[in-house]
């Protein structure tokens, strides 16, 4: 099974599905969800017709397995929320949400003012956690562009900091070997055209000329960029943004890239948000979620995920063959929240240990346990035991011999027996031998998968 590509035919169902429901400008009131699959036979031959004359960049599906083959061995990723917004200190959507008005709310430049290279302590943190890439936000939906941008004087070189973000950023995910993402948020809060684009031809002629412009810069300015993760697409759709040749330059530009679905075409990978869902037929996807519940930085919200939380997403991320893009929001300053340092900080010690069955995997079968979860690598199953029983840990209905079983994190054998209902795992210690999640790795002689229901339909019962 192809786990990775999606071929020509669908991203082009998806495109021209998203062009063609769109001809005209239409005026959406909220902000849209991601583009979604079109289900078969929704789409007609005649619109993937129509869609090829419109012409896809021939990059974008040609060589689209070998452009994500990194991107797919990263598995981990962190988010970085970055903005005006930080100032406030109440989630990036105070601006709407709390509909502050324009020079009140440009005010915030003032207090935005971040210590000389900040991004380091970004970029440190990612390895330090394993994760293999960072995707910042380059321009929020405020408007504030974070690089040098002869576009607009609303940017963190002209105003606030005084110096360019995006330039520091690049260099210190650089230095530290990680993959260089750019969030770009289509909508605009600040631009004058930002929502009259909507209804207004010469507004939008504006606003699309000034937005491609903008992504033009950051995809030229800063050297090999890995991925572009735009975001929200209000008010506009795929023809009124003019999302394929969008791509087309993008990838005029960076021939190597990666982009997400969020223009309203299919891109390169789905992007859930705050949940983790796969996609069907092999599309590439990517969970995003916070640490607490916003993305900027919200001085009260202190509804931390622990560490166990975070490493039980990304097993769950890499068992579905996804990828998990953890949040920090850093403070105006540049520093980064104390709760999140620590709890990227746990993860990265039990990803130094753990970390190649969750780089390593491949789609996993198995996922039934009240107190596991699994990833597999080929013949071996890995067992993440997240509450640890005691001296022995069972899993039901596992459709192939097991082998030999090991702690994973010291290769020490484990005692086991196997019947076609249990594979009995003993003389384990009392207390967890990892922390905060504890896994077995279970050798077996073909691929592991698991009958959920083989016990409760075959095992013998007792009479009455
Ligand atoms: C949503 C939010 C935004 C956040 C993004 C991350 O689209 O509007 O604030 O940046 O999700 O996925």
């Amino acid at each position: 099974m192809n786990q990775k590509g999606i071929n020509r035919r669908d991203w082009l169902k998806g495109a021209g599905a998203s062009l063609l429901t769109a001809a005209t400008l239409k005026a959406q009131t909220t902000p849209q969800p991601p583009a979604q699959q079109i289900p078969e036979g929704q789409t007609s031959t005649h619109m993937l017709d129509a869609q090829e004359s419109v012409g896809e960049p021939p990059a974008i599906a040609a060589n689209r397995e070998q452009r994500m083959q990194w991107w797919h061995a990263a598995r981990f990723g962190m988010f970085v929320h970055w903005g005006l917004y930080s100032a406030r200190a109440r989630h990036e959507w105070a601006m709407e949400n709390e509909a502050i008005p324009i020079e009140e709310y440009m005010a915030f430049t003032k207090q935005f003012k971040p210590k000389p290279n900040a991004p380091r302590d970004f970029a440190r943190l990612a390895k330090a956690a394993g994760q293999k890439y960072i995707v910042m936000t380059t321009k929020h939906h405020e408007g504030f562009c974070l690089w040098d941008t002869k576009l607009t004087n609303y940017n963190a070189a002209k105003q606030g900091p005084g110096r360019d973000l995006v330039r520091e950023y690049v260099d210190a995910a650089r230095s530290e070997g990680l993959r260089v993402g750019f969030y770009y948020s289509l909508m605009d809060w600040h631009h004058p055209d930002g929502a009259k684009c909507a209804t207004d031809e010469a507004a939008r002629r504006r606003f699309v000329d000034y937005t491609h412009g903008l992504i033009r810069e950051l995809l030229t300015n800063y050297g090999k960029i890995d991925v572009l993760w735009y975001d929200v697409a209000w008010p506009l759709d795929a023809a009124g943004w003019e999302s394929v040749q969008m791509n087309e330059m993008v990838f005029q530009l960076q021939p190597e890239i990666i982009v997400n679905n969020r223009n309203k075409l299919q891109g390169d990978f789905s992007t859930p948000e705050q949940h983790i869902t796969a996609e069907s037929g092999g599309r590439a996807w990517e969970s995003c979620m916070t640490l607490n519940d916003s993305w900027g930085y919200q001085r009260a919200d202190d509804n931390w995920k622990n560490s166990r939380t975070v490493i039980r997403n990304l097993i769950t991320c890499a068992r579905d063959g996804g990828n998990y893009l953890l949040n920090i929001g850093p403070r105006a300053d540049g520093s980064i929240p104390e709760e999140s340092v620590r709890i990227l900080q746990e993860v990265g010690q039990w990803m130094s240990k753990n970390g190649d069955t969750i780089y390593k995997s491949d789609r996993c079968e198995p996922r039934r346990s009240a107190y596991a979860s699994y990833t597999r690598t080929g013949n071996t199953l890995f067992m993440h035991v997240h509450y640890w029983p005691g001296g022995d840990v069972n899993m039901c209905g596992l459709k192939a011999n097991a082998k030999s079983v090991r702690l994973y994190a010291n290769n020490q054998k484990v005692d086991f027996k196997q019947d076609p209902y249990q594979l009995h795992m003993y003389n384990l210690p009392q207390q967890a031998p990892d922390h905060p999640v504890t896994t077995l790795a279970i050798e077996c002689d073909s691929e592991p998968t698991q009958d959920n229901i083989f016990v409760r339909k075959e095992k013998p019962r007792d009479g009455v």
